[in-house]
């Protein structure tokens, strides 16, 4: 049977990347984005597109509600947001740390309450939440850029509690550095292309299954800490 998966934030970047490699491996591929009218990268890819902001309540329960029943062997909650140029001590903007929080951290959680159902359904039953070493409290001692940093250490703690909660419908729950990639986000000076990332979280996501759940891993598989 085709496997299927969801990914937000789809239309640029490492979810663009996500959705042209499930594609090609014949993955059936549903794509979110918020502007589908603007995807032209994502439209010639040939696979199913759906609005999405993952900000806003309301375009999740829409979709969810055009997905009933649908098993989704993966979901990557993808998008994101850096948080802009004002989070340093002293200089916060916290309009834009509550967006973040919106997007990064209640975005995922919310994509999960809604289609915990088809993904339990599905035979993957998989949840991939893309984080950032940057969330990790242990690998850090430089200070600076609140807002992000927060934003993915929430992020972080959800998928693990969500491990725990979601353990008993046989979901696998895992939270992923995809490495300082080339993108809008990564800059054009990062070490990591989107298709080296993205090949290396769909390996690692391949060999885990539940044993794996609650875990938070670097692009190449290797253990991140907390
Ligand atoms: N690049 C890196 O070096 C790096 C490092 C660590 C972690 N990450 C994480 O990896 C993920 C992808 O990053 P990227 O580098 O591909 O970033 P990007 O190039 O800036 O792309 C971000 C994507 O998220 C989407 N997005 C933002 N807010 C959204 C919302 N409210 N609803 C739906 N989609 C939304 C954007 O859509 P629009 O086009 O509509 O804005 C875009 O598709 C993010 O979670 C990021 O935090 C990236």
């Amino acid at each position: 049977m085709t496997s299927s998966v969801l990914i937000t934030g789809a239309n640029r970047g490492v979810g663009l990347e996500f959705a042209r490699q499930y594609a090609a491996d014949g993955w059936r591929v549903l794509a979110c984005c918020r502007a589908p009218e603007q995807s032209d990268a994502l439209q010639q890819l040939g696979v199913e597109i759906h609005p999405l902001d993952v900000a806003d309540p309301a375009s999740i329960v829409a979709l969810k509600a055009a997905l009933v029943g649908m098993p989704i062997d993966l979901l990557v909650n993808n998008a994101g947001v850096s948080g802009g140029d004002h989070q340093s001590f002293g200089d916060i903007d916290y309009t834009a740390w509550e967006q973040t929080l919106i997007t990064n951290t209640f975005g995922p959680y919310r994509m999960v309450e809604a289609f915990v159902d088809n993904i339990a359904i599905s035979t993957g039953k998989t949840i991939a939440n893309i984080s950032s070493h940057m969330g990790s409290i242990t690998h850090y001692d430089s200070g600076d850029e609140y807002i992000y940093r927060s934003s993915k250490t929430a992020l972080n703690m959800v998928s693990y509690n969500l491990s725990i909660d979601l353990k008993d419908r046989g979901v696998t729950v895992l939270a992923f550095h995809p490495g300082w990639v080339v993108t809008d986000m990564g800059g054009p000076d990062a070490p990591v292309t989107p298709s080296d990332s993205v090949q290396g979280i769909r390996r690692t996501i391949a060999q885990c299954g539940p044993e794996k759940s609650g875990a938070f891993l670097n692009y190449d598989g290797t253990s991140l800490p907390w």
